[in-house]
């Protein structure tokens, strides 16, 4: 899949994408596309009205009401309810509509659907990582299929970046030290722009790819095709060995750690009280940073992985975890609670 990529040397490269005219507006290419482009549209319609009402009166009545003779002077105006009334309450409504529009639009781009497939990004200075959850990589290009909701976990090895796709209106900052994620379901097969969309340093401005999409089928052949590497799950499983996380964590009554299997989504008791949910980011921080939140009942022994670990094999640790699909109560199992 690489090697067509290679830019041809000389005159009239082949173009990546073909652009027959200067769109002003991005394809749309996903379904949230539709959705952004409306209240935009709405939003610019509201504006330019009201623009174009308020200057066209200012001009109409300064010549209409003109003062005509040296001595004409205005008569007061005392002010009617009813205008202020009118000029209060219309706006207000107008106002308020977008606002809930905005906000429902906002929650479904923001609100990642059930049984959405994962895919991993890390942004670098300058490029962009990704890996498929069966184990394909690429590089500063990314391969989905049509109609299906893709989530898009991301972390960033160095500095801020933004993960931007124009054609599927969506755009999310990868900021180092945590995740951030971002989903979308692409609707038509084709090649779309991939952007950094944070400065990030003096190639930021070639920190750029595409996402192609594919129909179901050609996708799983994609994926099949290619060099084969382990699932992040399997090269995250070797870590876990490897970094001799495995010593403590063995999921047998007298571990030192807390059994692991089944932790992923499910709610942990931590010491000193209160709960908090073992997700993606709770797992990034317990392993670079395990003294934020101890599990309650284990000592605060494990040692922090913070500058060890890349954030590519945090991934593949944490997609390692969740693969653990333990029974819900094995001895040594962290308190879990319904
Ligand atoms: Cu990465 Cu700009």
């Amino acid at each position: 899949m690489g090697p067509q990529r290679a830019t041809k040397p000389g005159f009239g490269a082949e173009p990546r994408l073909k652009m027959h005219t200067f769109p002003l507006l991005p394809q749309q290419a996903s379904v949230q596309a539709g959705q952004v482009d409306a209240i935009f549209f709405f939003m610019v319609a509201v504006t330019a009205f009201f623009s174009l009402l308020i200057a066209g009166l200012i001009v109409f009545f300064a010549i209409r009401y003109r003062r005509r003779h040296d001595d004409e002077i205005g008569v007061a105006i005392h002010g009617s309810l009813v205008l202020e009334l009118m000029w209060t309450i219309i706006p207000f409504f107008i106002a308020m509509g977008m606002f809930g529009w905005g906000a429902k639009v906002f929650f479904d781009l923001y609100r990642v659907p059930a049984g959405a497939m994962e895919i991993f990004v890390v942004g670098k200075q300058w490029m962009w990582k990704v890996q498929h959850a069966s184990g394909q990589r690429e590089i500063n290009e990314l391969h989905v299929p049509a109609g299906r909701p893709v989530r898009l976990i991301m972390g960033s090895e160095d500095v801020i970046h933004s993960f931007y796709i124009p054609a599927f209106r969506v755009k999310a900052d990868v900021i180092p030290g945590r995740y951030n994620t971002l989903w979308f379901q692409a609707t038509t097969p084709g090649r779309y722009h991939l952007f950094c969309a944070e400065y990030c340093g003096t190639k930021h401005s070639g920190m750029i790819g595409s996402v192609v999409v594919m129909e179901p089928t050609e996708y799983q052949a994609w994926l099949s095709g290619g060099p084969t590497s382990d699932s992040p799950a399997a090269t995250g499983e070797k870590l876990f060995t490897s970094l001799a996380c495995v010593t403590c964590h063995t999921g047998d009554a007298a571990s030192r750690g807390p059994n692991l299997a089944g932790v992923f989504g499910h709610e942990v008791e931590l010491q000193g009280g209160g709960k908090v949910v073992a997700d993606e980011a709770y797992l990034r921080e317990s392993i670079v940073n395990p003294q934020a939140k101890v599990v309650a009942g284990f000592p605060p022994i494990m040692p922090p992985f913070q500058g060890m670990v890349s954030e590519e094999q945090l991934l593949q640790l944490i997609a390692y975890l969740k693969s653990l699909k333990g029974p819900a109560a094995r001895p040594g199992a962290p308190p879990q609670q319904k």
